[in-house]
C-alpha cells in the first residue's frame, strides 16, 4: 500500500531522512518510535509533501506520490493529523470537521456520522470554537477532522503528547478500534512505548534520520527500548 525505498528527504540542504525503506500494507498499524529530534514528524511530512525536497522511491497504491502535490496525497487517501494538532481556533467544531471534507474525492461536505460515535464530545460541542476546547478534545477534534476525509491511511503524530492522563486512555482505545474494528491503515508516532506495543504490529526505530532497528511490536523489549529510545 505505502512502500519507501532508499528514501531521502530534506529540509532546505540538509538531509534529515536518510536511507530509509518500509513496506505498510493494507490493514497494518506501524509504530515510528525514536527519541527527540530523530525525525519522526519530518518522515510524517514527507509522506504527505510537507518537506522541501525528496529523493528515493514513495508509492502509494501503485502511485508515485514524491511526484504529488500535499494536496493530491490528501485526494489519494492520505490523511495527517499533526503534532501539536493544529485545530483551526476561531472555527468552531463543525467548521473544523467539514474542512476535512475538503480532501474528499466524492466532493461530499457530509460529516460521516461515526465520527460522532467515536467521539461524542464532539457532537456535543458541535458549536464551540476549536480553541476553547481543552487539548484532549482538540486532539479528538483533529482525528475526527483527518476521518471526515474517510482515508485510506492515516498518519498521527503523538496523538496524546500533552494531554490529560484520564483522556490519553480514551484516545488510545479509539485509535486501536480504528485499525482493529475498521481496518483503517495507521501509522503512529510514538514516545509512549507502551502504547505502541499495545496499538501495533510493527515498529520502526529512527535514530539520526536513519532505520536503526525495525521489528513485530510484540519484539520491542526494555532492553530495545533502554539502548534506542530512553534519555
Ligand atoms: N521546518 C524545519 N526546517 C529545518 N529543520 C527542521 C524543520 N523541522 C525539523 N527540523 C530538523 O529536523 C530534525 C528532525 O526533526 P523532527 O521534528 O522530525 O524530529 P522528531 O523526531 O519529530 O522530534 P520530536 O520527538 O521532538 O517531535 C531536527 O534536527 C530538526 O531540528
Ligand atoms: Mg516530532
Amino acid at each position: 500500500m505505502l512502500q519507501a525505498n532508499a528514501l531521502y528527504s530534506y529540509y532546505g540542504k540538509s538531509p534529515i531522512i536518510q536511507n530509509v525503506s518500509f513496506n505498510v500494507r493494507p490493514g497494518d498499524f506501524v509504530s515510528i518510535l525514536g527519541r527527540n529530534g530523530v525525525g519522526k514528524t519530518t518522515l510524517l511530512r514527507t509522506i504527505i509533501g510537507l518537506t522541501s525536497r525528496t529523493e528515493g522511491e514513495l508509492n502509494f497504491d501503485g502511485a508515485d506520490l514524491a511526484r504529488m502535490s500535499t494536496a493530491d496525497r490528501a485526494f489519494h487517501g492520505i490523511a495527517y493529523v499533526p503534532q501539536g494538532r493544529e485545530v483551526i481556533p476561531r472555527f468552531t467544531v463543525r467548521e473544523n470537521l467539514v474542512m476535512g471534507t475538503y480532501a474528499r474525492r466524492d466532493g461530499k461536505r457530509t460529516v460521516p456520522d461515526y465520527i460522532f460515535e467515536l467521539f461524542p464530545v464532539l457532537k456535543q460541542s458541535i458549536g464551540r470554537r476549536g480553541g476553547d476546547l481543552s487539548g484532549g478534545q482538540q486532539q479528538q477534534l483533529a482525528i475526527g477532522r483527518a476521518l471526515a476525509m474517510e482515508p485510506k491511511i492515516l498518519l498521527l503524530d503523538e496523538p496524546t503528547e500533552g494531554i490529560q492522563p484520564n483522556i490519553v486512555k480514551q484516545i488510545e482505545d479509539i485509535i486501536i478500534r480504528l485499525n482493529r474494528e475498521m481496518g483503517l491503515t495507521i501509522i503512529l508516532v510514538e514516545q509512549n512505548i507502551s502504547f505502541a506495543r499495545r496499538a501495533s504490529e510493527q515498529f520502526i526505530i529512527l535514530d539520526k534520520g536513519r532505520v536503526a532497528l525495525s521489528g513485530r511490536a510484540d519484539e520491542l523489549t526494555d532492553e530495545i527500548s533502554r539502548k534506542h529510545l530512553s534519555f
